[in-house]
């Protein structure tokens, strides 16, 4: 049998990003193919531990024949990221090191011809991550009103026809599968221009709409941040410029002490940073990355280092001190009981 391949993007950039450290708890919301997972476990051992989620269950039973070898370290749960911090309540996984998210679909979804993913195959229009999902694309597709699909595409897909192709979409309905679509979409715009193909950002635009793509996002970035321990790690890589524009925002927001609107005589927000940037730039593939992996060529990496409060400091000072007393010493916050009681001095607010 061929064994399915997904080559993880900027692979040695995350592992530095996250700055993996043996003993060291991790998610990774994204799991794919388990191809940072395995990195993160070689680099966290001896002692390390990773949380990964999937909202695909053939991505988890991937990922669980690759991981075969740390199946002590490892807990792989079939899920949605939008539900990050109750997955890791449920388990008791938190505070962690680092949480990793590696958006988008590996090569498996992509190149399965049966989920609708992609134009080059035959396929119902699916698109949904995980089957428990009620909406698919073809119901999208063939229940929208033309103003709805023109929106959908324009806003999702950055198409600058989209008004034309929602008009075409309505006149050819119903419209079952992929080469339908696909079709429909050729004739409304022409063939292959370049690299792209013309129905690249229509099917974008649904991809993101069947498995609100966008609202997921900013729900998990918002809880992962809740679950970082001292001067833990959040990395983002993203594929295309909406994904990118809500990370950067909110890595930016969040690394603020004040968000009031720029002229604000004196800061009503309230607001304190609990991130730092650690690196100001985007980290994106070299040039030799993408001639191995073209599927890289978008790839953009964030990271940000989350601050604690003043409270935690000190919280977390105390049980530094109380692992030297009893003679854990370099790391001693990493050992089980302590990161009990660590889990306690994080939730105080
Ligand atoms: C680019 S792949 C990750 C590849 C992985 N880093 C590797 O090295 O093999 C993205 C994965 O994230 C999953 N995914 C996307 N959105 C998700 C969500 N909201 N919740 C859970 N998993 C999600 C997809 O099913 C896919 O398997």
């Amino acid at each position: 049998m061929l064994v399915p391949t997904h080559i993880p993007v900027l692979l040695k950039e995350t592992i530095e990003a996250l700055a993996v450290q043996p003993g060291g708890r991790y998610i990774d919301c994204t799991l794919g193919g388990g191809g940072h997972a395995a990195a993160i476990l070689d680099h966290s051992s001896p002692g390390g531990q990773l949380l990964g989620i999937d909202a695909d269950p053939n991505a988890i039973k991937i990922s669980e024949a690759r991981l075969q070898a740390y199946s002590s370290s490892t807990l792989l749960i079939n899920e949605n990221f939008v539900n990050l911090q109750a997955i890791c309540i449920k388990y008791d996984f938190l505070p962690v090191h680092g949480i990793l998210f590696d958006l988008g679909l590996s090569s498996f979804q992509l190149n399965s011809n049966g989920r609708g993913f992609s134009f080059q195959h035959k396929a119902p229009l699916d698109m949904r991550l995980s089957p428990n999902q009620e909406v698919t694309a073809a119901d999208i597709i063939n229940t929208s009103s033309e103003t709805e699909l023109n929106h959908l595409i324009k806003r999702y897909g950055e198409e600058s026809h989209s008004h034309r192709i929602a008009r075409r979409i309505v006149q050819e309905r119903p419209i079952k599968t992929t080469l339908q679509l696909a079709q429909t979409i050729e004739q409304v715009i022409g063939g292959r221009r370049g690299k792209i193909h013309p129905a690249t950002r229509t099917f974008q635009a649904l991809r993101i709409a069947v498995n609100h793509e966008l609202e997921h996002l900013e729900a998990a970035l918002k809880q992962a941040i809740n679950l970082l321990g001292f001067e833990g790690r959040l990395v983002v890589i993203s594929y295309h410029s909406l994904e990118d524009r809500i990370v950067k925002q909110f890595m930016q927001q969040e690394s603020k002490d004040c968000i009031c609107p720029p002229g604000t005589p004196t800061c009503i927000c309230g607001h304190t940073a609990r991130l730092r940037l650690i690196k100001k730039k985007v980290i994106t593939p070299s040039l030799a990355e993408v001639q191995l992996n073209p599927r890289s060529r978008s790839a953009k990496l964030r990271v940000a280092e989350h601050i604690s409060t003043q409270a935690q400091d000190e919280q977390y000072k105390t049980i530094e001190k109380l692992c030297f007393s009893v003679g854990v010493e370099t790391g001693g916050w990493r050992n089980p009981t302590m990161l009990k009681k660590l889990r306690l001095a994080f939730s105080t607010p």
